[in-house]
């Protein structure tokens, strides 16, 4: 019988991972650049956390979760997610009575029972930061500039970035019921499924997909019309910091999260080269989600970017250091050599160099060839006769040129030649 892996989960496998280990030590060093710190939440947790903190009526708690009982009978939930489990763990490791604004960054997998297609997994993987314990406007444009540095890190510059407001829980119910009574005046054109969210969730019709009712929706009521004087002033303020930098972005009234836990900034980036899943990256400011958990008043700001999306953006064939070829390819030839060979080859490993051998016994030329696919720098030639003498062949795989070096100063002579980036022989 043979088993196939589930519907929209996917291998990566090694040459695709090596993209991934790039990207991913890529938002390590521009991440850190800013403050942040990785944290590393675990893959699930209790169901309450997420259907209380993602919103009972959003249609990952709904209907996406990959929710089970386990042994004990606990309701856990694979994290759709990263959000709420670091909220979790900052409560419940106190991290706010050092009375500092924590920065933090995770990456791993995430599970949504979506209907798969290009772009959208079942399992996928994103990238999080979330900045906990300031309100100032500066931090929401800093994460987002952040964002571009990592995009630009990354060659990536065929993308947009919409930022809007939506409001705080002051302002945001008077927004609610002008959107929901003016909603009510289309429902004959809107689709069933507006039709349905409209009376729990109005915001939601802002984000409907269908042609007519993208088109409706531009004479609905703006939020940004509606927000009330501080969450204006703030807005004003992260654009005043966003034009500073220079960075392109527009503001979407129409702008809305699929999460409830937002307040004040969202944004989302963009790209029209993915298709009909043309998010890359989504956040924005969640302010009382801290305080929904018992926490203290905590105002936070942070992102998440899905990584397939992000990957298959990236121009990877303009990009040179991505590959980790070996040092050395040892060849060694017949029985005695093979077996000589063995501990030079741990040693030459143990001074920091990357070697690859044939493991077959296999002819001069065959392993030439596998020297050459390796693509490594340099191939160490030993028979018989080198055993025997005690000089070995070097050979310079970019440009061919041979030399002798020593049995006893061979790891010295190579690591010599690898460090100084030296070519020719
Ligand atoms: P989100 O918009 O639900 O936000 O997801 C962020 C990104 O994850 C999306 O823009 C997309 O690139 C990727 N993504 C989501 N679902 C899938 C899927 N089924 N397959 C592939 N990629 C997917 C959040 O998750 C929030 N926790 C972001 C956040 C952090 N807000 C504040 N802090």
């Amino acid at each position: 019988m043979k088993i196939q892996a589930i519907r929209g989960v996917k291998d990566i496998l090694p040459d695709e991972i090596k993209k991934w280990h790039w990207v991913e030590n890529k938002a390590y060093q521009i991440f850190s650049r800013y403050g942040f710190k990785e944290i590393r939440p675990p893959i699930f947790e209790k169901t309450k956390l997420f259907s209380r903190g993602l919103g009972e009526t959003t249609d990952i708690v709904e209907k996406e979760m990959y929710t089970f009982e386990d042994r004990g009978g606990e309701k856990i939930t694979l994290r759709p997610e990263g959000t709420a489990s670091v909220v979790r763990a900052f409560i419940e490791h106190k991290m706010f009575a050092s009375q500092t604004v924590h920065k933090f960054y995770y990456l791993g997998p995430m599970f949504r029972y979506e209907r798969p297609q290009a772009g959208r997994f079942r399992q996928f993987y994103q990238i999080g930061v979330e900045a906990m314990g300031t309100h100032d406007p500066s931090i929401d444009a800093e994460v987002m500039i952040m964002l571009m540095d990592f995009f630009n890190s990354l060659s990536l510059n065929q993308f947009e970035l919409q930022i809007n407001s939506l409001g705080c829980d002051k302002c945001r119910p008077q927004y609610r019921e002008a959107l929901q009574q003016s909603i009510i005046n289309h429902l004959p054109d809107l689709c069933d499924n507006c039709n349905k969210r409209y009376k729990k969730n109005p915001l939601r019709v802002l984000d409907c997909k269908v042609k007519l009712d993208m088109e409706i929706t531009l004479s609905l009521p703006k939020i940004t019309d509606h927000i009330c004087g501080e969450c204006k002033n703030h807005f004003e303020k992260v654009n005043t910091f966003l034009r500073e930098t220079e960075i392109p972005y527009s503001i979407d009234p129409r702008l809305v999260r699929g999460l409830d836990y937002y307040t004040h900034t969202a944004f989302e980036i963009t790209s029209s080269k993915l298709g009909a899943q043309n998010a890359i990256c989504g956040g924005g400011r969640y302010n009382t989600l801290v305080e929904q958990f018992d926490g203290p008043s905590t105002p936070c700001f942070g992102f998440a970017l899905g990584l397939e999306r992000l990957i298959s953006l990236i121009p990877f064939e303009n990009i040179k250091d991505i590959d980790k070829n070996p040092d050395v390819f040892v060849i060694s030839l017949g029985e005695k050599a093979k077996s000589g060979t063995f501990n030079l080859v741990h040693r030459l490993r143990s001074a920091g160099l990357s070697v690859e051998r044939d493991y077959d016994g296999s002819s001069m030329k065959s392993q030439m060839r596998k020297a050459n696919k390796s693509e490594s720098r340099f191939a160490l030639i030993i028979g018989e006769n080198e055993i025997n003498s005690g000089k070995y062949q070097l050979k310079n795989m970019q440009n061919g040129t041979q030399s002798n070096v020593t049995a006893d100063s061979c790891v010295e002579e190579i690591i010599s030649l690898t460090s100084n980036q030296v070519i020719e022989l």
